[in-house]
């Protein structure tokens, strides 16, 4: 189950990393809101960082808090960028996108010199796979591109994919701030999530996965009275 408590401590050790001048990715959900907030916080007192959102919810939040951003293609640098996960395994391998904010999110945890995963101790799992992972595709041929994603995962070692196009008010297919929709693939477990990775990264019609290999480099995870950071 989620903790709150945890997700807050998690946030609340992130700012550590935190120094003054730095462009900050800011992710997005309901741990990335507690940093956000105390992001918010520290500039009330001065502190001077420009975020760049990774979703509208994200935008309007920093935005209410009166957090500077930074347009996107105005970006040269970076430092840093703070988010949640959906799951994290020990080799800080994740799955992302449960809020459907995924593409942005990887593009600027790519785009950054360091990304670090805030977590409750409820995302933290042995092996990926137990929350279904999204899949971002473009509405034209999404049911083709299910078939495509279902034998590559069945390649990758899922045993019994189970493949659903997200949807939201009046069943209809929910559509991401990049004007895709999201399948959310049931697996189980993803015994070779990078092999995954690649092969869903090869298919016309996907626009990003969630699977984020080789990006998250600090992992902090909240506990009841603090939080735990690894470094990878
Ligand atoms: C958003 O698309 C996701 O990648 C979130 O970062 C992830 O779902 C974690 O969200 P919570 O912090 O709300 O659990």
């Amino acid at each position: 189950m989620a903790n709150e408590l945890e997700k807050e401590n998690a946030a609340q050790a992130a700012m550590d990393f935190v120094e003054d001048g730095m462009t900050i990715g800011l992710g997005t959900g309901s741990t990335a809101k507690f940093f956000v907030e105390y992001l918010a916080e520290e500039i009330a007192e001065g502190l001077v960082v420009r975020g760049v959102p990774t979703s509208e919810q994200t935008r309007r939040l920093a935005e209410s808090l009166g957090v500077p951003l930074v347009d996107v293609e105005q970006v040269d640098r970076i430092h840093l960028t703070v988010d949640g996960a959906d799951e994290v395994d020990e080799h800080a391998q994740l799955i992302k996108g449960g809020g459907a904010a995924l593409l942005r999110e990887k593009i600027i945890a790519n785009a950054s010199d360091l990304m670090i995963v805030i977590a409750d101790s409820s995302k933290s799992v042995e092996m990926l796979g137990q929350f279904p992972l999204p899949v971002e595709v473009t509405p034209f041929g999404y049911t083709i591109t299910a078939k495509k994603v279902y034998d590559a995962l069945k390649k990758a070692g899922v045993l019994k994919p189970m493949i659903n196009v997200r949807t939201g008010p009046g069943n209809k297919p929910i559509v991401t701030d990049g004007g895709n929709f999201i399948l959310d693939c049931s697996c189980g477990a993803i015994p070779e999530a990078p092999l995954a990775s690649a092969l869903l990264s090869n298919i016309p019609g996907v626009v990003e996965h969630g699977l984020f290999i080789n990006l998250a480099r600090t992992v902090i995870i909240g506990s009841d009275d603090g939080a735990t950071i690894f470094e990878y």
